[in-house]
């Protein structure tokens, strides 16, 4: 038998090491007030545990930084990009390979030549993450998000609410598919809780798409954390390989668009795969007007070297083990301390319900907003509101059009914190939801027409 350890370790060492940034409860108040409140707005070097996000703030393996050495700066047909084009070919199945330099160019390509000069199109999704809901929108086309009604039940644990609502899809073929472009399925759903799609519904999707004569595109920024949730969750998949399910996962779809900032394994990057041939010639017209020519895409070669070892080493399973296991790690540590979450665990980030951590602050009064502004004053860490600030708008009367969900997240890098680390986070959580009471709401002072959480600026709500 032997040894069988219950603690899941991280799979590295450390080689090299970043100093943590210290600063004292007095100073993050004054941040906060230069940076109105808006954390975004904050100097990284006065945040001590970063969760804004899990996008580009991941630690290369060393693998990866021996390729970027290796990197061929060529301009065209770069040796780089034969490397990740291969990578990418046996992954997904996909003849063409079209490098951008993050994943929302790759979305404002696609959606450009899916569109074209039509004026009525319309694409449902699971849901449409907010910068390809912005790049839909652009081309003059109307996003339409279609979750299973367990989605939006934060307290529910259905295993898969990253799933479509099948029944909803068909009626909305029926009525609108010479309209309809592609069928997006983002996965892991990050909009909805980084909550994995099955595979059952993934087959079931391309099903009905057929039946209409409608393709189907993957977001696939988290293709790998949602490969191995289908491994360890769904009935009849614990037996394959996590790579497997994943190729699966690409063949059911005609194509698929990465922001490889995620699962890449990189700091920059995204691409773009497909089939069809006319319309991967319009994709490439379109990126040599912007990102640059089809061998480089607006990425140095030896990003694009980084990101083909990157695409290998992220379905290791001890890696994805240990991803999992770390998420649902500070999951667990903040359910045992009482805080509202909405469950089950998913791939990347841990999301706090701000409507139950703060029952006392109405939607209109920003709880998520106020939530990230105490975990930054008490404990120098940094979240996102996933909420009204996020997906609300201020009505002509001045008061809030509230978002479904107020949530905030805690996105965990790639490879970056340690076990510690998440206890501190656990602990400081903890202490901010026992002085729940005391914590007041928010209410935006200025803001732009689009995007608004990027940029505008809060003060306490009853102030003046
Ligand atoms: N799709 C999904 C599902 C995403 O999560 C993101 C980015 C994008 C597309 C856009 O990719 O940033 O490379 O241009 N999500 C980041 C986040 C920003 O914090 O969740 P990008």
């Amino acid at each position: 038998m032997g040894f069988r350890p219950s603690t899941i370790i991280e799979p590295f060492r450390v080689k090299v090491v970043e100093p943590l940034p210290v600063t004292t409860r007095a100073e993050r108040a004054r941040h906060l007030e230069r940076a109105r409140n808006n954390l975004f707005a904050l100097h990284a070097e006065h945040v001590t545990i970063d969760l804004m996000t899990d996008s580009g703030t991941g630690a290369m393996s060393q693998e990866q930084w021996a390729a970027i050495m290796r990197g061929d700066e060529s301009y065209a047909g770069s040796t780089s990009f034969f490397e990740l084009e291969k990578v990418l070919r046996d992954l997904t199945g996909k003849r063409h390979v079209i490098p951008t330099h993050q994943g929302r160019a790759a979305e404002r390509i696609l959606f450009g030549a899916l569109v074209g000069d039509a004026t009525d199109s319309l694409v449902p999704a699971n849901t449409h993450f907010d910068t390809t809901r912005a790049n839909v929108e652009a081309v003059g086309a109307e996003a339409h998000d279609l979750p299973v009604a367990e989605a939006l039940d934060p307290q529910s644990d259905h295993p898969f609410k990253g799933d479509l609502d099948l029944e909803r899809l068909r009626a909305f073929l029926d009525a609108n598919a010479p309209r309809v472009p592609a069928v997006v399925m983002t996965v892991t759903n990050n909009s909805a809780g980084g909550q994995p799609v099955s595979l059952e519904n993934l087959r079931a999707v391309r099903d009905l798409v057929d039946d209409y004569g409608v393709p189907l595109f993957l977001d696939c920024a988290r293709f790998a954390e949602n490969a191995y949730l289908i491994k360890l969750h769904e009935p009849g998949q614990g037996h394959r390989t996590t790579e497997d399910i994943a190729q699966e996962m690409f063949r059911l779809a005609d194509g698929a668009w990465m922001s490889a900032k995620k699962d890449g394994l990189v700091n920059i990057g995204g691409f773009l795969v497909l089939d069809d041939d006319a319309l991967a010639t319009r994709c490439r017209n379109s990126l040599i007007l912007t990102e640059g020519f089809p061998t480089y895409g607006g990425l140095a070669g030896r990003d694009l070297a980084a990101l083909a070892v990157g695409l290998r080493e992220v379905l290791d399973e001890r890696y994805l083990d240990y991803r999992i296991a770390s998420v649902r790690y500070l999951y667990e540590h903040l359910h045992a301390r009482g805080v509202p979450l909405l469950g089950p665990p998913g791939g990347h980030a841990v999301y706090l319900d701000a409507t139950r951590f703060l029952p006392h602050v109405p939607a209109g009064q920003l709880p998520g907003q106020a939530v990230a502004i105490a975990l930054y004053l008490e404990a120098g860490i940094r979240s996102c509101e996933i909420g009204t600030v996020m997906f609300g708008h201020t009505q002509p009367d001045g008061t809030q059009a509230t978002a479904a969900l107020e949530l905030v997240r805690l996105a965990i890098p790639r490879r970056v914190y340690t076990q510690s680390h998440v206890d501190y986070v656990a602990e400081a959580v903890g202490y901010v939801f026992e002085g729940a009471a005391e914590l007041g709401g928010y209410r935006i002072v200025d803001e732009p027409p689009a995007l608004r959480h990027f940029t505008c600026g809060f003060e306490r709500a009853g102030a003046t």
